[in-house]
């Protein structure tokens, strides 16, 4: 499945190497049409990449350059909420290491749990906890893995320290801490919520734990950026809806394209 998916890619992009691979988050499929020279690779092209099923998220690899970097980015990914197993949140990733790509930036939209954040705002993410309790390694070990990978640190050091430095010049808010992922698809009640807090969780959101697994067991080096779209469950009064969360995500989505361009500006 990775190996045909990986040759169905390879083949579209006509000689291109991407540099690195940007996932795209909910509300961030704008940046997709900042690519230039795109290549479009629509999922039902790429063997085992199923349709996407979340308003906001589209089913396409758009291959070009960004920020003058050669890249791959990915709008619409598959969601452990949506059925999906781990393997196949974690699958993208795969084939973007088979096609020689080091370095992988995922965005994707989280409920603050700090009480220092208020949304709409931006956190880079320090570290993850896996509240999932799946993990797309389980199984038979792939070609270029190994069967225990170390975890000590899954959001690079460098990557991290580019990130502030970008955000401190551009002046774009950028907070700091631990992403913890849940299965979803409802959102946490306030017990929870107060139960990641004293757990060592800074926000909750639904994605980017198993693709950051197989992003460290393949080597590739990670950045990741939350965009922080609402005061987690508890926090305040308000309810929780997906249309308030996009929405929220949109207010900030400029400052989140210029750090990733930014950054991509200076690997
Ligand atoms: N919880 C989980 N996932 C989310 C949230 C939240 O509050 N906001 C955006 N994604």
């Amino acid at each position: 499945m990775v190996r045909d998916a990986t040759d169905a890619v390879a083949g579209k992009l006509g000689g291109l190497q991407p540099r690195a691979a940007v996932v795209l988050g909910s509300g961030l499929g704008f940046i997709a049409d900042e690519v230039r020279s795109a290549i479009r690779i629509p999922y039902s092209a790429i063997p085992g990449f199923p349709q996407p099923g979340v308003a906001g998220h589209r089913g396409e690899l758009v291959a070009g350059t960004l920020a003058g970097v050669p890249v791959i980015a990915q709008s619409g990914r598959f969601h452990l909420y949506e059925g999906h197993p781990a393997q196949t949140a974690a699958l993208p990733v795969r084939v973007y290491a088979g096609l020689g790509i080091r370095m992988l930036i995922l965005t994707n939209a989280a409920g603050g749990i700090r009480h220092t954040f208020h949304p709409p705002t931006l956190m880079l993410i320090a570290d993850h906890i896996n509240f999932m309790w799946r993990n797309p390694l389980v199984g038979p070990m792939e070609e270029g893995e190994e069967r225990f990978p170390d975890m000590s640190e899954p959001y690079d050091r460098e990557l991290r320290a580019l990130a502030r430095e970008v955000a401190r010049e551009q002046r774009i808010t950028l907070e700091e801490g631990v992403y913890a992922g849940l299965l979803g698809p409802s959102y946490e009640t306030p017990a929870e919520v107060r139960l990641f807090r004293s757990l060592g969780a800074d926000a909750v959101g639904m994605s980017t734990v198993p693709e950051v697994i197989v992003a460290r067991a393949r080597g590739l080096r990670v950045m990741a950026v939350s965009t922080i779209t609402n005061y987690a469950a508890g926090l305040t009064t308000a309810t929780l809806s997906h249309e308030e969360v996009i929405a929220a995500a949109n207010e900030v989505a400029d400052g989140l394209a210029h750090l990733v361009k930014g950054v991509l500006a200076r690997i």
